[in-house]
């Protein structure tokens, strides 16, 4: 899988769109996501937080949750998009994981720059994934 700099920066800016509609009044932590499958399709996602905390879901579930449920399982690249450029939680680092290792993953901030790009297997090393269950 090979990914331009025009690519990447595209779906940076994607998620930075996202981030705009991100419901987030209580933390105030505007993250957005972008995700390109292997099909080719863009799916975004924003956090949306709850008065009953717990029940928020993150940018990247969102994301992920859409694609799935539109029938796409397979990713190619995610591209995440905070104020600061914030790293990814552990719980969507598993979520991500369930769908492939070598899923990219771009970390970038609100001014749409790069901070970091690694491969799930480095974000997530040694993980619990689907074949572990056979
Ligand atoms: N959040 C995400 O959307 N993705 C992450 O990977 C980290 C955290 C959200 C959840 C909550 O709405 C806010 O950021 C602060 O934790």
């Amino acid at each position: 899988m090979a990914i331009t700099d025009q690519e990447r920066q595209a779906l940076i800016d994607l998620a930075n769109e996202a981030r705009k509609r991100a419901y987030a009044p209580y933390s105030n932590y505007q993250v957005g996501a972008a995700l390109r499958t292997k099909s080719g399709r863009i799916f975004t996602g924003v956090n949306v937080e709850n008065a009953a905390y717990p029940h928020t879901m993150c940018a990247e579930r969102v994301a992920i949750f859409k694609a799935v449920s539109e029938g796409e399982t397979e990713f190619e690249v995610i591209a995440v998009a905070t104020n600061n450029g914030g790293s990814p939680c552990g719980g969507c680092r598993q979520v991500m994981a369930e769908f492939g290792l070598d899923t990219i993953v771009l970390i970038a901030d609100g001014d749409g720059h790069l901070k970091k790009e690694m491969t799930l297997s480095e974000l997530l090393p040694e993980a619990f994934t689907p074949k572990h269950l056979l």
